[in-house]
């Protein structure tokens, strides 16, 4: 991690086994504060939200990453996360006032290659062997044409929701090269290898 993250982040913080790239509201972390991860988002902004169901009819909704920063440039070294979850934007046509633009942020410009370099920036600042979380609502765009933004390819998935069009998908960092040499096990008495 970069020296100038440092001072901000404190030191259990640079032991952070976890990055999420770009936390919005922490939605789906169970604890909003777990010390396991840092946070990371493009803005840190609070917003009033319409909500019959919440006292006095509105919400609060607080985007507070540790670090605002862009997860196309991620203040990093490489190789350093065993985890990284990364939930960008989906939407290219929510209204930039409106309530899902606050809340999940808005696809513009050049937004496809916006989400290679984040894709990119994930898997760098993943160790080898590295789990990496993607989840995908694919409301408005396909997420094949998401997957043609990265070389890597999922392990798993699971498709989720009313109409099934959010995906959770499970890629895992290549490991290291000359990681299979270590693949030597005995089998029924008889040495076998990986490289022989
Ligand atoms: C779908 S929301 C994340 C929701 C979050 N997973 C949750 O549980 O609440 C996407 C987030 O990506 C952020 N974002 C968009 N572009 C970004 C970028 N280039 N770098 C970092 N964060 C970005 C938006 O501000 C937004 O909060």
């Amino acid at each position: 991690m970069t020296d100038s993250i440092a001072p901000i982040l404190g030191r259990s913080a640079l032991l952070a086994p976890v990055l999420d790239a770009c936390c919005g509201s922490k939605m789906f972390w169970f604890d909003r504060q777990d010390s396991r991860a840092v946070f990371v988002d493009k803005r840190r902004e609070t917003h009033a939200l319409p909500d019959v169901s919440s006292a006095g009819g509105v919400r609060t909704l607080e985007i507070n990453p540790d670090i605002v920063a862009d997860f196309t440039e991620l203040p990093f070294t490489a190789d350093h996360f065993a985890m990284v979850v990364f939930d960008p934007p989906h939407l290219v046509r929510a209204g930039k006032k409106g309530w899902q633009a606050k809340k999940y942020g808005k696809l513009e410009g050049d937004w496809r290659e916006m989400i290679r370099r984040g894709f990119a920036e994930c898997f760098r600042v993943l160790k080898p062997e590295g789990t990496l979380i993607f989840k995908w609502n694919e409301h408005e765009v396909p997420v094949s044409q998401i997957l043609a933004l990265t070389p890597e390819r999922p392990l798993i998935g699971q498709r989720c929701g009313k109409t099934a069009k959010t995906h959770w998908l499970v890629f895992m960092k290549r490991p290291a090269s000359g990681a299979n040499d270590l693949l030597t096990h005995r089998v029924g008495g008889e040495k076998t290898s990986t490289k022989e």
